[in-house]
């Protein structure tokens, strides 16, 4: 396990899914967590459960006063602090109008400048101890259409490419700035784009967890762990030459279109030009 023992680090939206994972991780490896949310019940728990070393403080990501004084009270508690994952988050309701531009403010607020602001907010901490790294949620959505929905999808490509402006102009500091695109974790993100409560969504989310093994190319389901040992590389020395860069822990969902590695997809899409299944076969090395 990677060693975070001197780390202190924040990791917003850390009540559920990804971020809970990031949490545990972090707080395995040694370092001190503050987790960030809004869902309190959740969020004392948890920090309960963790004990020393864990702390979790009420903040909405979009209310600028609110993750002030929830890094102000990090700084109080542990010190300072070393690492930021900005990762609280949620999609549009999935059904929405794809050109409503309240519904498009709204991503914006929620996943773009929440990712400022906890850049804004840990930046002098970081400054005043020599240097830090910010780790940023995006997604494969970001990446690639057809993997979220329209004002989500935009909002990640923006959270991307903001690492990288962010990287290039915090460097002086000794600050790096790091995205992850997550493919299909199985969490309550989906639920809650369905419109269902949170615990209907928990629910949901393990349901899909059970369902996901065969939505990437490698035959098992992403878990938030697998993200959170991704923040754990970003958040240590181990990446000390590394900024500006995104990595998409995704199982390989976006190594390339389906039918470059499911056969049965293979065959749907080419025999639509006439190949025979043995010529696809021969043709994508799959034959025997
Ligand atoms: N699950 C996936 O497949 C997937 C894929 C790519 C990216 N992501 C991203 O991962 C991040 C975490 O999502 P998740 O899948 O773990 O979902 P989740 O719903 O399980 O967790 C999201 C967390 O963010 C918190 N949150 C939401 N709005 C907030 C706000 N305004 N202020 C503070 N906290 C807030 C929620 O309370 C919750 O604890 C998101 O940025 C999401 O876009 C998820």
């Amino acid at each position: 396990m990677i060693d975070l023992k001197e780390k202190v680090a924040v990791v917003t939206g850390g009540c559920s899914g990804i971020g809970r994972g990031a949490v545990q991780i972090l707080h395995r490896a040694g370092a001190r967590v503050a987790c960030l949310d809004v869902q309190d019940e959740k969020g004392h728990a948890l920090a309960d459960a963790l004990g020393g070393g864990a702390l979790y403080v009420h903040a909405d990501v979009t209310a600028e006063h609110e993750v002030a004084a929830a890094f102000g009270r990090v700084v109080e508690r542990f010190g300072g602090i070393d690492v930021v994952f900005n990762n609280a988050g949620a999609a549009e309701p999935l059904d929405s109008d794809p050109f409503d531009l309240a519904i498009f403010a709204r991503a914006q607020k929620l996943l773009v400048e929440s990712v400022v602001l906890g850049i804004k907010y840990a930046v002098p901490s970081m400054i005043a101890r020599g240097g830090g790294s910010i780790v940023n949620t995006a997604s494969i959505a970001g990446l690639h259409a057809g993997y979220g929905p329209f004002a989500y999808s935009v909002a990640k490509g923006a959270v991307i490419h903001l690492s990288r402006v962010a990287a290039a102009a915090l460097a002086k500091h000794g600050i790096r700035v790091n995205a992850i695109c997550p493919g299909l974790i199985p969490t309550a993100i989906f639920g809650r784009a369905l419109g269902d409560s949170i615990a209907d969504a928990d629910r949901r989310a393990r349901d899909i967890g059970e369902r996901a093994h065969g939505f990437q190319p490698i035959r098992v389901a992403g878990s938030p762990d697998d993200i959170g040992y991704a923040v754990a590389y970003f958040a240590s020395d181990l990446s000390r030459f590394v900024t500006g860069q995104f990595l998409a822990v995704d199982g390989g969902l976006t190594v390339g279109p389906r039918e470059a590695w499911d056969d049965a997809a293979a065959v749907a899409n080419w025999t639509r030009i006439g190949l025979s299944e043995e010529q696809i076969a021969t043709m994508l090395g799959t034959q025997g």
